[in-house]
């Protein structure tokens, strides 16, 4: 059986990078798989949260999910914190993760910043929590954006060192899923900085929950360089802010790249500015709309939360026992 899981933290607003690089892959990939989506509360509280605005965002990930077309009914939706196997097997893991493998997590350096001897230990392991994640389900696919790829990696060598460690195929090697025309969205401000929910500039990001208006004032206000877009793909490579917003278009409107460079060939950036704010604005504001109106019902938010606890906690509990087993603790 092919199993999915993937998560998204919840930390402030889901933005477009979220949505082409994550969720819109899932909704395509539930049909053909069996799938676990998780809203990753432990992962979000490696750096610093505000505990009215976690529970606030961990609704409005769960939202976001069902709006974007995660079918809860066909899905496991549930949040990381009510299944206890997930830091349970992060312990074992732990156990057998070498600190070589650790230090060279690029992610790790970002958040941690210059001043690395005040990071917190969890933000250190936070790949370790998350190789758990995925091992306590035994899922073979992990739909995520290329800003992933290197946790992934480290997934799968410490799977292979649990079993190697007990001589035992126990985990499988989970593959990567990093597909689609926007694996890697870029800031609207700096074509070579990474869409994050952390940049300080709200204007670098399209978040879910922005109206048709502000969208529509964020793109045209986007970064551009003074030339006429390019006629072929080739030139993008040198042309940052136009790569990125012709890659927005194209995994908008599921062309390819190839196809949107020749539509828009010799252009001026307004005339394509208004074309990509129309068809941003075509493609979220179901979606906004959705989510507000789900975040007004609370509470069936948490009923679908409490469902997927309920399936999730199953699975992992039964791969965590079996675990236990093959270590050797007692269950006396
Ligand atoms: P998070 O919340 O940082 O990101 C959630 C998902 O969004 C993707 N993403 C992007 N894709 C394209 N362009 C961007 N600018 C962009 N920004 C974010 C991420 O690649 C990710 O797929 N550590 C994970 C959460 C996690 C997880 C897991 C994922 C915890 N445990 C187990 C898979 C399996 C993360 O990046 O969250």
């Amino acid at each position: 059986m092919n199993r999915i899981f993937s998560g998204i933290q919840p930390t402030g607003n889901l933005h477009l990078g979220n949505y082409l690089g994550a969720i819109r892959n899932w909704v395509k990939l539930q049909k053909d798989y069996e799938c676990i989506f998780c809203i990753v509360d432990l992962h979000a509280i490696t750096l610093p949260q505000d505990p009215v605005e976690l529970r606030k965002a961990t609704r409005e990930v769960t939202a976001a999910y069902i709006a974007c077309g995660i079918d809860p009914d066909a899905c496991t939706i549930f949040n990381q914190s009510t299944v206890s196997a997930h830091a349970e097997l992060a312990w074992v893991l732990g156990t057998m993760t070498p600190l070589g493998w650790l230090n060279r997590m690029t992610q790790f350096k970002d958040k941690a910043g210059k001043n690395r001897e005040n990071a917190g230990l969890g933000l250190y392991a936070y790949p370790v929590l998350m190789a758990a994640d995925i091992l306590a389900y035994k899922a073979t696919h992990v739909p995520v954006g290329e800003d992933q790829k290197q946790h992934l990696e480290l997934a799968r060598d410490i799977a292979g060192a649990f079993n190697s460690r007990y001589g035992i195929e126990f985990f499988p090697q989970p593959e990567p899923q990093i597909f689609g025309a926007a694996t890697r969205v870029m800031s609207l401000r700096d074509g070579t900085k990474k869409m994050s929910k952390s940049e300080e500039s709200d204007n670098s990001r399209i978040n879910l929950t922005d109206t048709p208006d502000l969208i529509a004032q964020k793109i045209k206000r986007a970064k551009t360089d003074p030339l006429p877009l390019p006629a072929t793909v080739e030139e993008l490579a040198t042309r940052p802010e136009a790569d990125n917003l012709l890659g927005i278009y194209a995994a908008l409107t599921d062309k390819s790249l190839e196809a949107v460079v020749q539509e828009f060939a010799g252009a001026q950036y307004s005339v394509f500015k208004g074309a990509l704010s129309d068809v941003a604005v075509a493609v979220l504001s179901p979606i906004t709309a959705e989510m507000n109106r789900m975040m007004a019902d609370p509470a069936s938010i948490d009923a679908v939360l409490r469902r997927g606890a309920e399936r999730a906690g199953d699975m992992a509990a039964t791969h965590l026992r079996q675990v236990y087993d093959i270590v050797g603790f007692l269950r006396p």
